[in-house]
């Protein structure tokens, strides 16, 4: 009762924990904070120097004192007290816009598909801490097939896989439930690593991991491009030591990255394999729905509907449809309560 009328005044809150980014939508406002799930800490006296996009600007340029941590790794919290930090921090940054009467926010939180119970039990805890009243976990596939608008409570599967920075998530969601699933710990930034790999053994160039990352946005691909892309990169050469640039295409980072999309597809079949034949006849009917920043790999979606046969299409948005699919659970209680995950108590 008292919870029904706190509801009114409160400013509900939806969460995308990434392992990449961290993302916020308020009820009222939507999306409200996007930043990436980075905490820079003075070890010296332990104090937050930055968080988010200041604190990436500081990865790989720090003096020995000044550590730059990312508290979520494949998905799932890493760094418990650093994470309660960066989500005090954002919650805080979103409930200081409003009337201090205003009660503490309700918050849905986005969770892996294969967390335990302690990590469950850590995602809460730390959102309650940061400021929470009440805490919805629900998982993350189904927030993405609800922010890409699949029809997830209807008598009808649909396919979502989802490619974030630590994670990529399979699932197949049919009647308000996850049927059948398959998580890897292969995404973004296995592709990232893959580039470094491979710029160090073709050229003999040592290049940071924001460097990585960027080559792999700007002229990364799974199948060949129209008109071939190539960049200049900057590194240090390992033989000497000394700065080096080097122009890579778009070619060479194809095959930098091949094993690990390959592995990626592979297992999106495997799940088909094992999923009944009257859901895959579902699937086949909307698509596979690409969710997360992985999805905007150029070629993916063609890759994948010519290895699996089935057709495949990119969400709007790829890198916020998690945290909008809390926006519209926020919105729409019986739709929440229909696909909570288990063991988390019903609004
Ligand atoms: N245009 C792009 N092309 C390829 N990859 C991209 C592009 N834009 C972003 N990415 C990658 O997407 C990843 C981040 O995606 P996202 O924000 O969905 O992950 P996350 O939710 O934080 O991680 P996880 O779901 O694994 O916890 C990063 O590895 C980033 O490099
Ligand atoms: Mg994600």
């Amino acid at each position: 009762m008292l919870n029904k009328f706190l509801g009114k005044f409160s400013k509900d809150i939806g969460i995308d924990l990434g392992t990449a980014n961290t993302l916020v939508y308020s009820s009222d406002k939507g999306i409200v904070i996007n930043e990436p799930s980075i905490v820079a800490v003075n070890m010296r006296t332990d104090e937050i120097l930055a968080i988010g996009k200041e604190a990436k600007k500081m990865l790989g340029k720090t003096p020995a004192h000044i550590q730059v941590i990312k508290p979520l790794q494949d998905g799932v919290i890493f760094d418990f007290e650093a994470t309660e930090k960066m989500l005090k921090y954002f919650i805080d940054k979103v409930h200081r816009e409003y009337f201090s009467l205003t009660p503490r926010p309700r918050i849905v939180i986005g969770i892996p598909l294969d967390i335990t119970e302690v990590e469950k039990k850590a995602v809460e805890d730390a959102a309650r801490s940061a400021g929470a009243r009440e805490v919805y976990l629900i998982e993350e596939s189904m927030a993405a097939a609800v922010g890409a608008r699949m029809p997830v409570t209807e008598a009808t599967a649909s396919m979502v896989v989802d490619i974030g920075g630590g994670t990529t998530e399979i699932a197949v969601i049919s009647l308000g439930g996850v049927v059948n699933w398959k998580t890897l710990r292969l995404a973004g930034n296995e592709l990232d690593n893959n580039i470094t790999q491979y710029v160090r053994e073709e050229f003999n160039l040592l290049i940071g991991e924001q460097l990585a990352e960027h080559i792999k946005i700007m002229i990364g691909s799974v199948t060949p491009l129209k008109d071939q892309m190539e960049m200049q990169i900057r590194g240090r050469d390992l033989v000497n030591g000394l700065p080096r640039s080097v122009e890579i295409n778009d070619s060479q980072v194809r095959e930098a990255i091949s094993r690990t999309v390959a592995q990626i597809i592979e297992n999106i079949k495997r799940t088909l394999e094992t999923t009944p034949p009257e859901l895959v006849a579902d699937i086949y009917e909307h698509g596979i729905v690409l969710t997360g920043g992985g999805a905007m790999l150029r070629g993916i979606d063609r890759e994948i509907a010519q290895a699996t046969k089935i057709p495949v299409r990119i969400a709007d948005d790829p890198l916020t449809c998690v945290v909008r699919g809390t926006g519209i659970l926020l919105a729409d209680p019986d739709l929440l309560n229909n696909i909570l995950s288990p063991g988390t108590e019903a609004l």
